[in-house]
């Protein structure tokens, strides 16, 4: 046990349910006392936390497959940190630390529910993206889910974003024969084309998806990775091949939609496409973690992948991190760092 710890630490709670869009006073940054962990627990300086989209969809009073973030209670979420005082066997002071207490400076965490991480293999912050959950669901998502293989054209959206970017660097290294992207602006879409190697992309907010994609994918898609949903699907939808497969990752579009959104349009073109369109949850994934970090580990050794990540700094910006998020501030991964 370490002599001088903190008596007290930041957290953010959520103090009401947003409708639509978050708004500040949803959200307050409290105090909190530290106390020195008990038995088999450690106590961790939190580093840098993780918003996701996720997170959105905890804050309405719905059954989900994550319970709701209760109402004056600190909220939580991927985090990594040092730990400060141990009472676990396995964990000593000094230890670096992936766990799931984020959106705090100070966590007091059972060691059962965090796993050791190590500084010099991979900057800290890579363990909550690239690395982390984010890229597991990018790499279980095309591989597994979608089923892709090699000469597979494949469309991607959200795609400057943590989990789009490597969709769509994962399929060109493996074989893709075509790989587009889209995302919200001008310059991310650069990046998609000039750094990170797809043959096309295009903004979304020039002009209607449907046209685009067909323009950017001229012989269609046999793989859509859809983090968007709305337009996007329905677009995809129209664009894939026979037999063509799509991973439902995620639905920013409507997070915030405060009445339901409209449906892909072009439903029945799943029948005599023979299309299949699955739902993923990256939890249902873990037993690819070995291969994906031992890929993905060496893609990044070797230069062959790229990220990028939009670290905003210090705790007291935490709701400004997460609303920047669903409003598309972010190039890659966003994070909060509290270093
Ligand atoms: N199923 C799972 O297990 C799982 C796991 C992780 C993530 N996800 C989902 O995967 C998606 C990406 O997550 P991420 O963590 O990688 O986030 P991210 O893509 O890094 O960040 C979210 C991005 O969404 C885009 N966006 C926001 N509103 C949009 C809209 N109305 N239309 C189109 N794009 C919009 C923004 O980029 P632009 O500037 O391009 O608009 C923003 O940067 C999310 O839908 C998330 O919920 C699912």
């Amino acid at each position: 046990m370490s002599a001088a710890l903190p008596t007290s630490s930041r957290e953010w709670h959520l103090v009401a349910r947003p409708h639509g869009w978050p708004k500040a006073e949803d959200f307050a940054l409290r105090e909190a006392a530290v106390a020195a962990p008990a038995e088999g627990r450690i106590l961790v300086r939190n580093k840098f936390f993780s918003v996701d989209p996720y997170m959105r969809g905890r804050m309405n009073d719905v059954k989900s497959y994550t319970p709701p973030f209760k109402l004056d209670h600190p909220m939580d979420g991927g985090a990594v940190g040092e730990v400060i005082a141990s009472n676990a066997e396995g964990f000593a002071v000094g230890d670096h630390v992936l766990h799931g207490l984020g959106w705090r400076e100070i966590a007091d965490v059972p060691a059962k529910h965090a796993v050791k991480v190590d500084p010099d293999l991979a900057p800290l912050s890579a363990y909550l993206g690239v690395l982390g959950m984010t890229g597991l669901t990018a790499y279980a998502g095309l591989f597994d889910v979608a089923s892709f293989k090699e000469g597979d054209a494949v469309f991607v959206s959200g795609a400057a974003g943590a989990v789009g970017s490597q969709v769509g660097q994962l399929a060109k290294l493996k074989g893709a024969s075509r790989v587009i992207g889209s995302a919200g602006s001008d310059e991310k879409v650069k990046l998609l084309t000039e750094e990170y190697g797809f043959d096309a992309a295009f903004n979304y907010k020039n002009g209607p998806v449907r046209d685009q994609l067909k323009e950017a994918a001229p012989d269609g898609i046999d793989v859509y990775f859809d983090n968007v949903g709305g337009d996007h699907l329905e677009a995809a939808i129209g664009a894939l091949n026979v037999h063509g497969r799509a991973t439902i990752c995620g639905m920013i579009a409507q997070y915030n939609a405060t009445e339901p959104t409209p449906g892909p349009r072009n439903m029945a073109l799943i029948i005599g496409k023979r299309l299949r369109l699955q739902g993923m949850l990256v939890g249902d994934h873990a037993d690819l973690q070995p291969k994906f970090v031992e890929e993905v580990a060496g893609w990044l050794a070797s230069g062959e992948l790229k990220y990028r990540e939009t670290t905003v700094e210090g705790i007291e910006n935490g709701y400004d991190a997460f609303v920047g998020l669903l409003r598309g501030e972010n190039t890659g991964k966003m994070i909060v760092s509290l270093v």
